[in-house]
């Protein structure tokens, strides 16, 4: 049975009584039992830093995503900053990427001292468009971008079988680099994320499928990328401490410039035991993603996340994006009636080249209209693995409740001078 109310109700933000008590968050970590007597083993153990419990996490973590290599590091955006290294990047050279995306993906090709090129999304996926980015790399000296960087948008996959043709149309010199920050366990034409870009990026942000409390991957099928990709996090020196350790060994030589970015036994061991229960948190979000297009069916101003065929999505958000020609109010006013109601919704994203250093670095009178368009559009509903069923029913029948109540109020009044107004607003 529907969540969503059949009658209309005051709302929450006019005084009306809120959906629930207490706010519930667009994303949280669950920790268990296990979890922290796996941090507690390391704790008690001879090595807290560079010692077994990375290369147990590394080898598992390939495993679980079907690569044959993963490199530690102490963030996605460490992940990514890798990446950026290994594919080449430097000064004078370019990258394609997206704007629908958390600026870490676009910061890691600035680190590198490379030259960030967008390239806007399909309206269906808000992934970057392949003819898009075919577009920029016709209208440039190809010799020049070193990368293309893709984000799997909420944990859909981009479009990678295209992406990685046009990179490899590039001849030996442009990688794909695929952001799965929010794509863990994702799957794409029958393979597992992680093992169909040259290098795909993962976080183990708390909001994350897998939590490390800060940490990051980089998964390859190249070893010479993954090698390249482990002095980069150990300060570009050519071994690390407990191999020199074992061996009675204390010679090493720094071999190129690199950083500490390396992640800890500590954290390892998190995500070890993390990782058992990886396969059951994505069943659960797939759940939950079903029950919300399900229930969504019957509100004609939102539209869901589209999946494409032979895609099976992650879901790390669930963004929905709303039809503001049906409502009397802009998405600032929606987003803060469901705060009203206690749901804790949230915007992903504000387009990168829109944040003030990206404006003030690389003034262009350049347009993405598709991702101008969504970001005006779009709303984070709560999605983590730890949502009872009564937190879900609560987002649905406070999605149903505000939004029911601006479309009736739209419909009544045909207040157009208004929506004008208030889609401006934040
Ligand atoms: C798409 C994307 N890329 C990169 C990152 C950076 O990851 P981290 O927070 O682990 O540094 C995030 C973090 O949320 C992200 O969403």
């Amino acid at each position: 049975m529907s969540a969503l109310p059949t009658k209309l109700e005051t709302l929450a933000i006019h005084g009306g009584t809120p959906v629930r008590e207490k706010l519930l968050p667009y994303g949280r970590q669950s920790l268990d039992d296990a979890d922290v007597q796996a941090v507690v083993e390391v704790l008690k153990s001879d090595w807290l830093t560079t010692g077994p419990k990375i290369a147990e996490f590394e080898e598992r973590f390939a495993a679980w995503v079907w690569a044959r290599h993963a490199v530690s590091f102490s963030s996605g955006t460490a992940a990514l900053h890798g990446a950026a290294f290994a594919a080449g990047l430097g000064p004078g050279d370019e990258a394609i990427t997206t704007p629908m995306t958390f600026c870490a993906t676009a910061n890691c090709i600035l680190y590198q001292g490379a030259t960030p090129v967008f390239a806007d999304v399909s309206p269906d996926t808000l992934n970057l468009d392949p003819g898009e980015v075919d577009r920029k790399l016709s209208s440039r000296a190809s010799s020049r971008v070193k990368a293309i960087i893709a984000v799997d948008y909420a944990g859909h996959p981009a479009a990678l079988d295209e992406l990685g043709q046009l990179a490899k149309a590039q001849g030996q010199r442009a990688l794909l680099i695929e952001d799965a920050c929010h794509a863990l366990g994702a799957e794409y034409r029958g393979k597992r994320v992680g093992g169909i870009a040259d290098m795909t990026v993962f976080s183990f942000h708390p909001v994350k499928h897998l939590t490390t409390g800060e940490g990051g991957m980089v998964a390859t099928n190249d070893a010479r990328l993954a090698e390249t990709l482990r002095r980069f996090r150990n300060h570009g020196i050519s071994s690390e401490a407990r191999q020199r350790q074992e061996s009675g060994q204390w010679f090493y030589e720094m071999v190129l410039l690199g950083f500490n970015y390396r992640l800890t036994d500590i954290a390892c061991a998190l995500g070890l035991s993390q990782l058992e229960k990886l396969a059951a948190n994505l069943a659960r979000r797939r759940e939950i993603a079903a029950q919300y297009a399900a229930a969504f069916r019957d509100l004609p101003a939102i539209l869901v996340p589209t999946v494409r065929e032979g895609v099976d999505p992650a879901w790390h958000l669930y963004p929905v994006r709303l039809k503001l020609e049906m409502l009397a109010v802009g998405r600032g006013e929606i987003f803060r009636a469901l705060r009203a109601e206690n749901i804790g919704a949230s915007v992903h994203y504000i387009p990168v080249h829109r944040h003030p250093y990206y404006r003030e670095r690389f003034p262009s009178k350049q347009s993405y209209p598709v991702a101008e368009d969504a970001y005006e559009r779009l709303i984070s509903l709560p999605m983590f693995h730890s949502m009872t069923a009564q937190d879900v029913e609560d987002v649905i029948r406070a999605l149903g409740k505000v939004v029911t109540y601006y479309q009736r109020k739209y419909e009544g009044k045909g207040e157009r001078s208004h929506l004008l107004e208030s889609r401006q607003s934040k």
